[in-house]
């Protein structure tokens, strides 16, 4: 995909002035319609999200209400048609790893590299030195529990494992911003409870900014500062429900119990909306 041109603030003084001093992420307005040869597809309309530096942003609605879009747009490998998308107060003009690292569901990593040097290929393509890359990846073995697993392939990993790898490699990068689409949608449900515990621990220690797409009610109510519904669509925010309780949460709380019971009849009438002919 082409990296996109910013459309309005293209001055830093006036994008700047849009945000408060807190927001790292600011979407204004946001809407993104793919044009392809059998029809136009309204993806996303109007979405305008801020998020300040240091939470754990979720996101979740039916499936093709535009995350994928959103988190696309965020990186800066999906051009909005409408609004601009601010980072830093700063348009989002095309991926810049500086700023931004995504972790796809599929983790897409190189089969003839080790886990070791997938973690380090961020690193290698922003042209650092072989020898730092290869220590910036061994300091990352140790939190991502793959100490042992450093020269093994991803064929002789488990899929949790090469699901670490690849936010391995995100966090290699050390870039402020994570964007993770579904990252634990392929494992199974103990590894998946296992990787958010862990996933906790990093983002609590690094500080970073996570923006995370999940289906998993469950996952997002554990893991999140807060979490945003989208409509089917085109997408857009239906709600947006701030999660200020302490870690680890206690999942039977009432008050979780109650929040979850909101979210999911949100979730369940946009996603029988959503696959409504
Ligand atoms: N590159 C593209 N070209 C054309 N249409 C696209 C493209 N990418 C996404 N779409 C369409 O845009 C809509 C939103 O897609 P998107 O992948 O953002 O949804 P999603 O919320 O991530 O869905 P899911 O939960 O299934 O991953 C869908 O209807 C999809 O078919
Ligand atoms: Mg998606």
């Amino acid at each position: 995909m082409a990296p996109h041109t910013p459309q309005r603030s293209e001055r830093p003084g006036e994008a700047e002035a849009l945000l408060d001093a807190a927001d790292l992420i600011a979407l204004e307005g946001v809407g993104k319609r793919y044009r392809t040869a059998s029809g136009d597809v309204d993806a996303v309309r109007d979405v305008s999200l801020r998020v300040a530096e240091g939470e754990f942003c979720t996101i979740i609605g039916p499936s093709g209400c535009g995350k994928s879009t959103l988190l696309g747009m965020l990186g800066g490998l999906v051009a909005p048609d409408t609004g601009q998308v601010l980072i830093a107060g700063r348009p989002v003009a095309g991926p810049d790893p500086r700023r931004a690292a995504t972790v796809f569901q599929d983790p897409g990593l190189f089969p003839w590299r080790s886990a070791l040097e997938n973690i380090a290929f961020g690193l290698e393509i922003q042209g650092v030195a072989a020898a730092r890359r290869r220590a910036a990846a061994h300091e990352l073995l140790g939190p991502l529990g793959l100490r042992a697993f450093a020269d093994k392939y991803p064929r002789e990993l488990s899929g949790g494992m090469r699901q670490r790898v690849a936010i391995g490699r995100a966090l290699a990068i050390d870039a402020p911003i994570i964007l993770m689409d579904e990252p634990f949608g392929a494992l199974d449900e103990q590894t998946r409870t296992l990787m958010g515990e862990w996933l906790l621990d990093i983002w609590r220690r690094t500080g970073r900014t996570v923006i995370f797409v999940t289906h998993s009610l469950h996952e997002a109510l554990a893991l999140s500062t807060r979490v945003v519904v989208m409509t089917a669509r085109p997408g857009r925010i239906k709600s947006v429900v701030e999660l200020p309780m302490p870690y680890p949460r206690a999942m039977e709380s009432p008050e979780l119990v109650t929040l979850r019971a909101k979210l999911w009849s949100e979730i369940r009438d946009e996603s029988l909306r959503a696959m409504q002919p």
